[in-house]
């Protein structure tokens, strides 16, 4: 149910329609895209934009790629973006999974964002949690290395799932969050939408945060050896 707030969202303006990505289905040419060679932040799922505008504002000198299906929030990111000041932003309507694995080329980003996905925390419905193996590969596949992955979640479950998924791209990954391998409630600078609402409600935060090194991604575009768990 589209909400009164975000009505307004429905049409886009010309200027933030500027910072909204072309729809397609081949690889995206970054350097045409953004009209210069700059490392490439990439947040998936960015909702009301928040974190993405305010990172893109604050790191005029990179670039930064949204990836978000819901058309309305896509538009109040670039509303977000453009208040903030950044233009060094594309939104993506976009499925994440297919935008990433169609659109991106390899060793292409320099920071990826998973910052809260929809937790599905029933068992019945696990299977439709975005980050599973089948995403990570993809990940794999386009993080540069020096590239730092970052993962929060309020569902445990969800962020343990993850950690454990990395493990099946040995060697691929350095976990950045020894020796536990996560931590619980690490501050950041900015806090997003879903992150204020879940520590309101009194929940915990489980934050992945891992590196990824030089060795070539096992697993090719579309490998049958993932499954999508
Ligand atoms: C729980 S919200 C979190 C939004 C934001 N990251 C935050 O922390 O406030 C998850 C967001 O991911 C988007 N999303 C969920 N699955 C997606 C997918 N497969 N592809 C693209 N966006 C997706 C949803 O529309 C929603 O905006």
């Amino acid at each position: 149910m589209t909400t009164p707030g975000m009505r307004r969202y429905r049409n886009r303006t010309t200027d933030q329609a500027t910072l909204v990505g072309p729809p397609g289905g081949g690889r995206l040419e970054l350097r045409t895209l953004f009209g210069r060679s700059a490392p490439v932040r990439l947040e998936i799922g960015c909702g009301h934009g928040e974190f993405i505008s305010q990172l893109a504002a604050a790191h005029p000198a990179e670039d930064h790629l949204g990836v978000e299906y819901d058309p309305l929030r896509v538009t109040k990111c670039a509303h977000k973006c453009l208040g903030a000041g950044a233009q060094n932003v594309r939104i993506f309507a976009a499925e994440a999974l297919a935008f990433v694995r169609h659109r991106l080329a390899d060793s292409s980003v320099s920071r990826i964002y998973v910052l809260f996905p929809d937790p599905w925390p029933k068992l019945a419905h696990r299977r439709r949690r975005l980050v599973n193996r089948a995403f990570l590969g993809e990940l794999t596949r386009i993080a540069a290395p020096g590239c730092i992955l970052s993962f929060a979640s309020d569902t445990h479950g969800y962020a343990m799932q993850v950690l454990s998924n990395l493990t099946l791209f040995p060697g691929c990954w350095q976990n950045l969050l020894l020796p536990a391998g996560y931590q619980v409630d690490r501050p950041v600078r900015w806090p997003t939408v879903f992150e204020r609402h879940k520590r309101e409600e009194g929940c915990s935060i489980m934050h992945l945060r891992c590196e990824r090194t030089a060795l070539p991604a096992p697993f090719t575009l579309g490998s049958p050896e993932l499954s999508e768990t």
